[in-house]
């Protein structure tokens, strides 16, 4: 077999089809109702407790902080109401050995952290003043029963730390706060998926769902008490009376775990069996930003085995798993093919023939390809469940704001499974830039739960663990 004939053959296992698509969104309806069902499902569909809709109205001064992938985001957000705000922020990367380190280093990270920013952004009145009301934007799967707590069911995104699955988030992240005195109290705990739906809407009434397409992905939308069967019985009378809306925290990564319909390559089940956690996220793996660079390393190597591709050469750099953060494919696509030369020889000591430079070229442009297609089964399929015809997807993170032709690779995607055949401007079905989730979504959700407490409304059940 020459290099060709094995690209041609990898081009197919990546290519998805108009007629795949249709099949996956199908069976990821009927995974959606499963998770809200009483039994549930694969995709946990977690209730986020956020019961009402933002008008635009909203005011007030709050505290955020998100712990996403790679960052630690933290944030000061001013809510003007007329659907605006102002807000200043600071980034802490992550140290990479703290995703498989102790519990203890975490927190005590994420609090030494808000402490600097604190003490930065309000001064000496720092340790007596009122405290402070924090949005915590926890991006991993967390159970709730009320919006102030989050029980972890299981890390995600390479993230591997003993000792907090199955442990409320709160109260390790509150404790560590109060060993420093510093004036801040989380009051409420959300997804960066709900954050982002809810700062949308604060700002475009339009909003449908809050997407993230980073280095996880995941969605919300608002669904409403009554459809929720696995809600029966563990609500309070007033959120049921009322059919209250329910921001629903999809955590639809964990969609096909069974492996029912995903296209998955060997590639695909490889990165799974080498995960801290094999078996789950099998969605989520095949489109997300923390494995997309992983994926075009495999292939590579594959190739390399067959005797086909870097022949001759001492290729170790290229060994080390995740060697290719997902800027490599995505760096290549914005290049043409000759930027490989250079990237490879830097990065790997490895030297490329013409061939080869293409060849990796159009992997990355199937490698892309790919998870934005695949990424919009997530979002059709909320559309037909909630039988939405026209609306906003408000979407973010790295892989949406970074890889090329992510959106409109989307949109053609949804088009082959919507089939509205008309001039892409005017799809019904848009994906649009999101608002700042996890700062404005984390205050206006803050404010939202503030507005609930003072008319003597509920936030949440705590006897119940859904
Ligand atoms: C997490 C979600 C999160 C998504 C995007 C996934 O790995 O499970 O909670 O919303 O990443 O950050």
């Amino acid at each position: 077999m020459s290099l060709l004939d094995a690209y041609e053959k990898t081009k197919q296992e990546l290519t998805v089809t108009p007629e795949k698509l249709t099949e996956i969104t199908n069976h990821f309806v009927s995974e959606l109702n499963k998770g809200l069902s009483k039994t549930g499902g694969n995709i946990p569909m977690i209730p986020g407790w956020v019961m009402d809709y933002p008008t635009g109205q909203e005011t007030g001064d709050y505290l955020a902080i998100d712990l996403g992938g790679t960052n630690l985001r933290v944030v000061k957000v001013s809510l003007l109401g007329d659907s605006k705000f102002t807000y200043e922020a600071e980034k802490y990367p992550i140290p990479v050995p703290m995703r498989t380190g102790k519990s203890e280093d975490l927190w005590n990270f994420i609090a030494d952290s808000l402490d600097t920013f604190v003490k930065k952004h309000y001064g000496s009145r720092g340790s007596s003043m009122a405290k402070l009301p924090l949005g915590f934007t926890f991006s991993y799967p967390a159970s709730q029963d009320a919006i102030n707590e989050g029980v972890l069911q299981r890390w995600t995104k390479g993230f591997d730390i003993d000792g907090v699955e199955g442990e409320n988030v709160v109260p390790l992240l509150q404790d560590a706060i109060n060993v420093r005195n510093t004036p801040v109290e989380v009051v409420s705990l959300i997804n960066d998926t709900t954050g982002t739906l809810v700062a949308s809407k604060y700002c475009d009434p339009e909003t449908i769902m809050g997407l993230i397409f980073g280095t996880g992905c995941n969605g919300a939308y608002y669904d409403v008490c009554n459809d929720i069967p696995k809600l029966e019985g563990r609500l309070p009378d007033d959120l049921l009376k009322e059919n209250s809306p329910m921001a629903i925290n999809c955590e639809y990564g964990a969609f096909d775990n069974e492996w029912a319909v995903l296209p998955r390559t060997k590639y695909d089940i490889q990165i799974d069996q080498e995960s801290p956690r094999p078996g789950q996220q099998y969605y989520e793996k095949m489109i997300a930003g923390y494995y997309l660079g992983e994926v075009l390393r495999l292939i590579l190597l594959d190739y390399y085995s067959q005797d086909l591709i870097f022949k001759d050469q001492n290729i170790k750099p290229l060994q080390v798993p995740f060697a290719m953060d997902t800027s490599f494919p995505s760096r290549i696509e914005q290049h043409s093919a000759t930027f490989v030369e250079g990237l490879f020889l830097d990065s790997f000591n490895i030297k490329t023939t013409e061939e080869e430079r293409n060849i990796i070229h159009d992997l990355c442009l199937l490698i892309g390809t790919r998870s934005a297609r695949l990424s919009v089964c997530g979002i059709a399929a909320i559309c037909k469940k909630r039988n939405y015809k026209a609306g906003h997807c408000a979407s973010d993170g790295s892989v949406f704001n970074m890889y090329p032709h992510f959106k409109e690779r989307a949109h053609e995607a949804l088009n082959d499974i919507f089939q509205w055949n008309c001039d892409p401007k005017d799809y019904p079905i848009t994906l649009i830039h999101a608002e700042d989730g996890s700062g404005v979504g984390a205050a206006v959700i803050a404010c939202l739960t503030e507005k609930r407490l003072l008319a003597n409304k509920s936030v949440g059940t705590i006897e119940s663990k859904l």
